[in-house]
Parts: structure tokens; C-alpha cells; sequence
């Protein structure tokens, strides 16, 4: 983390890795976010899930395993356990998450209800992918548009990397949020009760903790933009005065303009021709594709392309 930060805050446009957000408050922030009215994706992937858990449990080759990055809470995954209990396939569930006390709760909560193996995993998804143990048929699914968080070449090369872990049989689930109209998109990263802007500035208090630094969450402001060349919601934090932060344990200052933008997150948005595109490139290619009723948000299945 301390590497990181240093690098983002040396930029000449600062930026923050947004796998920072998510300590207990930023998590609980998160959730609470997943309830507005303007952020749809979460509700609209359960409804996905509801609507089409065994199709895609079939589509998927009625998998043993089910490894999902990102597991969180893993409210909507028992839609799918659920599908694959019900076509008598259901022998394992992997839950990787960066929060131990999160992954424990949820394994311990999944092996009581199922009664199946389950195999927690506490890391970093992307650093430690081949890390992740178990056998086929599996699954491994990255659900609630986490992989809009990716940069292109960053997101090519943990595509490439997931292509390689799979065998023939297994298959990746990704839940993608999809372009659409500017307001839409906007109101989702700018929700009227403000729960958004203090998830972002959540982060400078994640960094004061476990950096020792004194950025003033006060001092800064929340903005989020739809930015259509790059098909992606830019999220940032703009300092509302000209200031020096501290941070003590790497030993730096750090110096902000007024007005300047330190971006905090970028959130993809895709369709589903460029997923395909970005699926081949990547050495997989999709075999199952569904959307909400609306069509405001995508989850797809891909396999090693043959
Ligand atoms: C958890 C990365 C999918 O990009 O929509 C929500 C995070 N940031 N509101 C997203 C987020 C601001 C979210 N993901």
C-alpha cells in the first residue's frame, strides 16, 4: 500500500488506487449505496440472477465449484449456489475477498446454510490469482461490475491471466454495468443523500489511518463525470483549497492546488460487441450473455477460446 500511494501522490494528476475504499466503514458505506434509488447495478444483477440462475448454472456446464473474486457479503451468489444445488452439482464454494472478518462471516454463514465445502480466501484477487486453489468443472465469477474498476491494459492482463487458469471445462461469470444515457449514469455516482461523496472521501480517512497522514476530508469535494470517449464514469476527489497533506509514514508532503483532481476510481461501463471484443483479445470468448429487463446492465459467461 505505502508503494502505492507514493506513486499515485507523485503523479503530476494524482490518483488513488480505489481497492482503498473498502475498510469496515467504506464497506458498510458501500452497501448502503447498493440501496439507492439511483444506483441501480446491484439490483438490477439480482435481478438477472433471479430471473436466469439456471440457465446459467446449465450454460456454465453444471460446474462443482463456484470461486467468486470479491465475495463480499455474498448476498446474490446464493441465487446462484441455489441454482447449483438444485441441479445437483453444488460441491464447493471459494469466497476471495481482501477482508478477513467479511470472508469469515460469509464462509461460516454459506457452510452452515449448504452444507458443502467451503474454502476462504483472504487476498488481493488481482495480485494473487493463481494462488487460488480447487478443482473442475468450476465457475469463478467476478459479479457487481468490480472489473469496471480496471484500467484496459490492466483489465486485458487479468483477463489473460483468468483465461489461463481455466481448464477446458470451467467457465468466467462477469457482471458488467453498460453504457447508457449521460443522466443516468451521473445520478448513479451522485445520489442526492450524498452517501456517494462520503464513500470517496472515506479513503483520505482509510489513508490517515494506516498511512499517518492529515488529509481534512473536509477540504476536498466529490466529483463524478461520464467520460464517453473512454466509456467510463471518472470519479475524483478536488481539493477546495490550496494545501500540504503529511504522510508521516512515507516520510513525504504532499502539495494540492486549489481546485486540483486526484482521481479516486474509474468505473467502466461496456456493450456487449466491445466485451466480446475484449473477451477475444484476451484469449477467451463468450458463450452466454444475459441482461436485466431493461437492459442496463449485463452479466456474461466466457470460456478459454478454442
Ligand atoms: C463496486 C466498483 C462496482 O463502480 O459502481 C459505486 C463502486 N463507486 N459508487 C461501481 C462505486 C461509487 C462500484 N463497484
Amino acid at each position: 500500500m505505502a508503494a502505492d500511494v507514493r506513486a499515485g501522490l507523485t503523479k503530476p494528476f494524482k490518483e488513488l488506487s480505489p481497492r482503498y475504499f473498502y475498510d469496515e466503514r467504506g464497506s458498510e458505506l458501500f452497501e448502503q449505496i447498493t440501496e439507492l434509488p439511483e444506483y441501480y447495478p446491484t439490483r438490477c444483477e439480482r435481478e438477472i440472477l433471479q430471473l436466469h440462475a439456471r440457465e446459467i448454472c446449465a450454460a456454465a456446464g453444471a460446474p462443482a465449484t463456484l470461486i467468486e473474486l470479491g465475495s463480499g457479503s455474498a448476498a446474490k451468489t446464493r441465487l446462484l449456489l441455489d441454482a447449483m444445488r438444485d441441479a445437483g452439482c453444488l460441491e464447493a464454494y471459494a469466497p476471495v475477498d481482501i477482508s478477513e472478518q467479511i470472508t469469515r462471516d460469509t464462509s461460516e454463514a454459506i457452510a452452515a446454510e449448504y452444507e458443502i465445502i467451503v474454502h476462504g480466501l483472504v487476498c488481493d484477487f488481482e495480485r494473487d490469482l493463481e494462488r487460488i486453489p480447487l478443482r473442475g468443472p468450476r465457475v469463478i465469477a467476478l459479479l457487481g461490475g468490480t472489473i469496471g474498476n480496471f484500467e484496459p491494459a490492466q483489465r486485458a492482463s487479468f483477463l489473460a491471466r483468468v483465461a489461463n487458469l481455466l481448464g477446458e471445462d470451467d467457465h468466467f461469470l462477469l457482471g458488467t454495468d453498460l453504457v447508457k444515457d449521460r443522466a443516468t449514469l451521473e445520478a448513479a455516482y451522485n445520489d442526492s443523500a450524498g452517501v456517494t461523496s462520503e464513500f470517496n472521501k472515506n479513503v483520505l480517512a482509510v489513508l490517515n489511518e494506516r498511512l499517518d497522514c492529515d488529509f481534512d476530508l473536509d477540504a476536498f469535494e466529490h466529483v463524478a463525470f461520464w467520460d464517453e470517449e473512454n466509456l467510463w464514469m471518472d470519479i475524483r476527489l478536488r481539493s477546495l483549497a490550496r494545501q500540504v497533506v503529511n504522510i508521516a509514514a512515507l516520510e513525504m508532503h504532499v502539495a494540492f492546488d486549489r481546485g486540483e483532481e486526484m482521481r479516486t476510481e474509474i468505473s467502466t461501463k461496456f456493450a456487449r460487441q466491445g466485451l466480446a471484443g475484449i473477451y477475444a483479445e484476451s484469449g477467451l470468448e463468450m458463450a452466454g450473455w444475459w441482461t436485466d429487463p431493461s437492459g442496463l446492465y449485463g452479466l456474461s459467461l466466457a470460456r478459454p477460446a478454442r
